[in-house]
């Protein structure tokens, strides 16, 4: 993947106490609304049973306890026992119906993630670090399951019991209810400045834990460059540099919520001591019994826990906030490319590219690019092989991208048999475009599936006999000497293979594809001159039906092509055969002479040229 330019990464802060991001959890809920909800109910049976325990214990105290009535003493602790089982079996069902439909609802919205990463475009795929990517599918999806599992029931029903836990303490002693109320202020208010600070560090986290991500991507993908070049180092330190930031926001994260726990630890305490003296005296003065006066601090013991759990639950709750921000910033990021309402399809393909006074720029966030295509004409007659010829950075990759939509033109068009390719769906244009670029990627899979890729639609012998012949075009006949055959799994989990086989693999791939139109982004860079001609052999055979554009930067690519276009600032400036343009175009001459030399070599004879 690309690095993207450091203004692209999205790094919006939410406004604080927006909660409407979370709602958006809905759609994804929706399926399992009633079992969340049955676990709901489940922990606030337990809370209720709870808060119902001091009523026995008054009624102990007072009762059978103050007047030396035994015989009840036993019935009263039963009752106990049997409520405490209640609030047992309450708990316990609570986590059975709300795991299972949180994780359910994890894979699905990771499900759904994924699907939109497929779908979205490569410009989008430009300017997202891979990192946030991964980020955001995996820590981000575990922190809101765990807060779909517990944060939010037990957030709900905490608030719920206290505020029931502060009636009952009111009951109880009105003054004793007071004073606990107040000593409890503090709290709340240290809840709502908690907000403001941790929603902001809680972002950032999140934000560097997508750019440590990156990082380890990069260096774990370049590992063969930065060990060559001895610059493990200076990427370590690059990497100790991240992570001492993020350390230094989680420290600040740490703080925020040592500042509100401190609160919350504090100050229950300050309120059971201050009830406790107004409690002894009320007592001694006869205003409240002791059996009350028991079942008051029985109660307040019972709020502590959703009491403290509060300051956790709320920090949760803004983290995966945060999280729900992250995951549909990459949701609704639009698609561009897509399918139009009324596809055209191509009846009778013969396979005849053109581009029609095509524009295309870069489009970045921040930066915009000058028109790297400038109203380029060229037209591939059916069957044709054309060479793409142009010095190195004048747009050939970029031309070849557009055929198969990777980017859209931004004036102009790409036809194929006179359709628009835009008046196709994306489906049907693939079935038709076949392409193989200069970095051939393969997946960590069989040699055989990564060669039919492109065509889920064969299978059995039809597809043996397809692989076979692209193998068999593509000189790719190593395979057989692999250990599996064409079952060897190759790619980054597999067996590395080298330059030239990945680049014959990629070759095979998209000639198995059997593509009426047929893009090729120097794909015999790698290959020896021996290799290239057999390559070059087969491939006339196959392109003899095929309609192909294939860059070359070696005269031997050339010669594979009926007809050569020359690429040059931004527009084809001519076209013929090879001995044609050598006879009359001085900047062909200059290009084809520099294509085997090394880009020094060129850049010092621009330099003496101009
Ligand atoms: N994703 C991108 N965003 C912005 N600019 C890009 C992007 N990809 C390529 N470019 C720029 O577009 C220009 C043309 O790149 P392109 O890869 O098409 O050249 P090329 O003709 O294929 O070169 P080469 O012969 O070296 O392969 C370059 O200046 C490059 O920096
Ligand atoms: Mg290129």
């Amino acid at each position: 993947m690309s690095t993207p330019p450091a203004t692209a990464k999205p790094t919006t802060t939410p406004t604080p106490s927006s909660f409407r991001s979370i709602l958006r959890l809905y759609e994804y809920v929706r399926p399992y609304r009633w079992r969340i909800l049955g676990g709901m109910g489940a922990a606030m049976g337990a809370s209720l049973v709870a808060l119902v325990i001091p009523y026995v214990l008054e009624w102990l105290v007072d009762g059978p306890l103050s007047s030396g009535d035994r015989a009840q003493v036993l019935p009263a602790g039963l009752a106990i026992l049997v409520l405490g089982v209640f609030e047992a079996v309450f708990i316990a069902s609570r986590r059975r119906l709300v795991l299972k439909p949180s994780t359910q609802i994890e894979a699905s919205m990771r499900n759904a993630l994924y699907n939109k990463l497929q779908d979205l475009p490569v410009a989008f795929h430009d300017r997202w670090q891979s990192g946030q990517l991964l980020s955001r599918s995996v820590s981000d999806l575990s922190l809101i399951r765990r807060w779909l599992a517990f944060g939010i029931v037990l957030l709900i029903v905490n608030i719920v019991t206290i505020i029931v836990g502060f009636v009952i303490l009111f009951t109880w002693g009105w003054l004793l209810g007071a004073i606990f109320l107040l000593a409890s202020v503090p709290i709340w208010i240290n809840g709502l400045l908690f907000e403001r600070r941790y929603s902001v560090v809680a972002r950032r986290s999140q934000d560097q834990v997508g750019d440590l991500a990156t990082s380890v991507e990069q260096s774990v993908h370049g590992i063969r460059v930065l060990k060559a070049f001895g610059r493990g180092h200076t990427k370590l330190d690059e990497f100790a540099e991240q992570a001492e930031a993020l350390r230094g926001t989680e420290i600040q994260k740490a703080k925020a919520i040592a500042g509100i726990w401190m609160w919350l630890l504090l100050a229950p305490d300050v309120a059971f001591a201050l009830c406790l003296l107004a409690g002894i005296w009320m007592a001694s003065q006869h205003q409240i019994t002791v059996g009350a006066l028991f079942a008051f601090f029985s109660t307040a013991t019972v709020l502590r826990f959703p009491i403290e759990s509060i300051g956790f639950l709320l920090s949760m709750t803004f983290d995966t906030r945060t999280a729900v921000d992250r995951y549909f910033e990459v949701m609704d990021s639009k698609n561009t490319i897509q399918d139009p309402a009324n596809p055209k399809t191509i009846v009778e393909p013969h396979g005849a590219l053109a581009f029609n006074a095509v524009h295309f720029r870069y489009q970045d966030a921040g930066a915009e690019y000058p028109d790297l295509i400038d109203g380029l004409d060229l037209r591939l007659r059916p069957g044709e092989t054309m060479a793409l010829v142009g010095l190195t950075g004048c747009g050939k990759t970029t031309l070849l991208s557009l055929v198969p939509r990777l980017y859209d033109v931004t004036g102009g068009s790409v036809t194929i048999d006179g359709v628009d390719i835009r008046d196709l769906t994306r489906a049907e244009l693939r079935r038709h475009v076949g392409v193989a670029f200069e970095d051939a990627t393969l997946f960590s899979t069989s040699v055989r599936e990564n060669v039919l890729l492109g065509r889920p639609d064969v299978s059995g012998a039809e597809a043996e006999t397809l692989l076979r012949e692209a193998l068999d075009i593509a000189q790719a006949s190593f395979v057989d000497d692999l250990p599996d055959g064409v079952d060897t799994r190759v790619g980054e989990e597999g067996l590395s293979l080298s330059g030239g086989q990945r680049q014959r693999l990629a070759l095979a791939r998209a000639i198995a594809a059997r593509p009426n139109v047929l893009v090729l982004d120097d794909p015999l860079s790698a290959l020896d001159v021996d290799t290239e001609a057999r390559v070059e052999e087969g491939l006339r055979r196959v392109l003899a039906e095929t309609t192909s554009l294939i860059v070359a930067h070696r005269p031997s690519t050339v010669n594979l092509a009926d007809r050569v276009a020359l690429m040059e600032n931004g527009r084809i400036t001519a076209v013929g055969t090879h001995s044609e343009l050598m006879a009359t175009n001085d900047h062909y001459r200059y290009v084809i002479s520099s294509l085997d030399e090394d880009q020094d070599d060129v850049d010092q004879r621009e330099e003496a040229m101009a």
